[in-house]
């Protein structure tokens, strides 16, 4: 079987994110009747990370015990990666180690270089620029409480970024619509956001406006990891952008409200939208669990049919 690696939302098509959300179907309703499902035994994950987690994290280590792999979590404090060794080296070397690897790591051409030279699929567990594994956890949770996304219109308030472009990606790959605001000197950037044209999303001054008529309003922290030194500056910037009762009022009245968490109550959203609700954070959340349990399937085993 060819290697697959999952390190932009656009990696995969249409029909195989058809094919994940059905396999995430079948393998939470087994999760959730407490039903043993290994069809990993033996096979073991290595989690890089060169950043914090408590989602990713967990839900990798955990989805991997439970289709009855083993899973290996390696910080950069831990390992030579950390004291300057290659990426290319490492790739090379744990690659014949292991059967899959995640990797949580600083800018986008760290993955590619490491997906290079690996032996087996590498997933992206977030970089500056991606998210891909929370979007599809995303799209799989608003498919859950509303239907298709298809020509639906998901509201971007805040920073433009690694969760934005990959909602971005994820607007071509399955044609709805984001509409974006952020401060000015935050836009969205199409090329860093890897899009392949401009179709799929409109860029608004007033979150207010963009939240109009949409079926999902979703934010994400001020300050992402790795720009902690700009958090003071982004406070003010960002201190329009923070999405409250009164805003979530502007987009339709049966619209989601999803944050990918951690979250900060009174920064970019409040207490009573986060807590009240249209909320689906703590689903989305839960959701990594399943739908990263069908990616590492699939990369692994490929296609084995839907029960
Ligand atoms: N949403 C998300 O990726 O959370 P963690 O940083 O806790 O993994
Ligand atoms: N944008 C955030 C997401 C954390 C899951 C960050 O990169 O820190």
């Amino acid at each position: 079987m060819q290697i697959r690696h999952f390190l932009q939302f656009k990696d995969f098509d249409r029909q195989e994110y058809e094919y994940l959300f059905d396999r995430t179907r079948w393998i939470k309703n087994e999760f959730k009747q407490y039903r043993r499902y290994w069809p990993l035994t033996d096979r073991t994950l290595a989690m890089i990370f060169e950043k914090h987690s408590t989602r990713t994290r967990l839900s990798f280590e955990a989805g991997m015990h439970q289709l009855g792999g083993s899973a290996i979590y390696l910080s950069t404090r831990d390992t030579q990666l950390g004291r300057g060794e290659p990426v290319e080296d490492a790739a090379r070397v744990i690659s014949r180690m292991v059967d899959i690897i995640t990797l949580r790591t600083h800018e986008h051409g760290v993955i590619e270089r490491f997906a290079e030279n690996s032996r087996v699929p590498v997933i992206n567990g977030l970089t500056d620029e991606y998210h891909p594994c929370q979007i599809l956890a995303d799209i799989f949770t608003f498919m859950e409480h509303r239907g298709s996304i298809a020509g639906k219109t998901v509201a971007w308030i805040g920073d433009s970024n690694n969760v934005c472009n990959t909602w971005l990606q994820a607007a071509e790959v399955f044609d709805f619509n984001v509409h974006v605001s952020t401060p000015p000197g935050y836009e969205v950037e199409p090329e860093r956001a890897g899009l392949y044209g401009t179709d799929h999303y409109e860029q608004f001054v007033s979150p207010h406006d963009a939240v109009k008529d949409a079926d999902l309003v979703t934010t994400d922290v001020w300050t992402s990891m790795g720009f902690e030194d700009e958090a003071d500056t982004r406070k003010n910037d960002f201190a329009d952008f923070r999405v409250d009762a009164e805003m979530m009022a502007c987009a339709k009245e049966e619209a989601l409200f999803m944050h990918c968490l951690p979250a900060h109550r009174g920064e970019e959203v409040d207490a009573e939208v986060i807590d009240g609700p249209q909320s689906v954070v703590w689903d989305e959340a839960e959701n990594r669990l399943h739908t990263q349990k069908a990616l590492m399937e699939y990369l692994l085993l490929g296609r084995i049919g839907v029960r």
